[in-house]
């Protein structure tokens, strides 16, 4: 029996009526002359009307095969891929070009450069009290610190980092790109997941950038409990979480990740990120965004022991 009912959706009614940038309706009319019916299904299943099994599988087969961006969130939700894909732009497919153009993607990118700006501004502050010693857990290839090394610290013999990630390839593409600015000196790279990481020294500055986008409240304290003896006492700590100004600006590329992709993330306000850090035992001191504010970035230093005392 075929049951594949849907309705006929008009792209320029969809994208007047919720108000989407025009990069929306450059993707859906780039699958509608493809294929029709797939624009339609994608429309119908963002107005929440029924789809079959068969017609949700057709969607993601479609997306799947028609964007590496896709099909790389599908199989790894949290892999460095994904964003270095939206750091380093090349793919050609529409679906693709979408995820560069959409607001979302844009963001991505502009939290690295929000993310180097600041790790330079931490590292000139920690090197008035001598060496300084990074650890960029959950780092993936290290792009943030390749990039903040090779334009300030090349000659500097203070600067270290130690760039910690779970997944071999991350790894590997790392050491190339340090090694392609010139930082493969200065830069350590273990292949390690940074909840086992023994530390031979500790760290003045730690930074976690995407890790705990997608993790609950208290998964998120855990973590940071966990890591906060891998930090030097007045050590600084730098963290990324997604904004819920992601979901209210840039709904359409939400729905994609988490409604076909199944990655859904878990949007948290400054004051989230802020009570996240005091359950961890870290003193808060400043947060900044990524320029679309879709992402939060906290800023905190670990507590001076006596603390504990008063
Ligand atoms: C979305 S990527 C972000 C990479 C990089 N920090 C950035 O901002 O571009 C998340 C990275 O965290 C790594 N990761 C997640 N949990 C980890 C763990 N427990 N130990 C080591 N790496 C981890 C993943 O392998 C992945 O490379």
């Amino acid at each position: 029996m075929n049951n594949d009912n849907y309705e006929k959706q008009s792209i320029d009614e969809f994208v007047k009526k919720f108000n989407f940038d025009a990069c929306v309706s450059d993707v859906l009319k780039s699958i509608e002359s493809d294929n029709e019916r797939i624009k339609d299904l994608v429309i119908s299943k963002y107005l929440k009307l029924s789809l079959s099994g068969k017609q949700e599988e057709d969607i993601l087969d479609y997306f799947i095969n028609n964007s590496v961006f896709s099909a790389a969130t599908l199989a790894n939700p949290s892999t460095s891929v994904v964003t270095e894909f939206l750091y380093d732009p090349k793919a050609s497919s529409p679906i693709d070009k979408y995820f560069f153009a959409s607001k979302g993607g844009a963001a991505i990118l502009s939290r690295l450069i929000r993310t180097e700006e600041n790790l330079h501004l931490l590292i000139d502050e920690h090197l008035k009290d001598g060496k300084v010693l990074i650890g960029n857990l959950g780092g993936g290839l290290g792009r943030d610190v390749v990039n903040v090394f090779s334009r300030y610290y090349r000659e500097n013999n203070n600067v270290m980092a130690i760039n910690v990630d779970k997944d071999k390839n991350a790894i590997k593409r790392g050491k190339r790109m340090a090694e392609a600015g010139g930082v493969i000196d200065k830069i350590e790279f273990p292949e390690s997941n940074f909840m086992r990481y023994k530390a031979k020294e500790k760290f003045n500055i730690i930074i976690m950038v995407g890790v705990l986008c997608a993790l609950p409240f208290d998964t998120c304290v855990a973590i940071l409990k966990h890591i906060k003896p891998l930090l030097a006492k007045g050590g600084s700590i730098m963290v990324s979480n997604v904004a819920p100004k992601m979901l209210e600006d840039d709904p359409f590329t939400y729905f994609i990740m988490s409604n076909i992709m199944g990655w859904n993330l878990i949007f948290k306000e400054e004051e989230v990120l802020k009570s996240i850090f005091e359950k961890a035992g870290f003193i808060w001191e400043k947060s900044f965004t990524d320029d679309f504010g879709f992402h939060n970035m906290g800023i905190g230093k670990v507590k001076k022991t006596f603390l504990k005392y008063f």
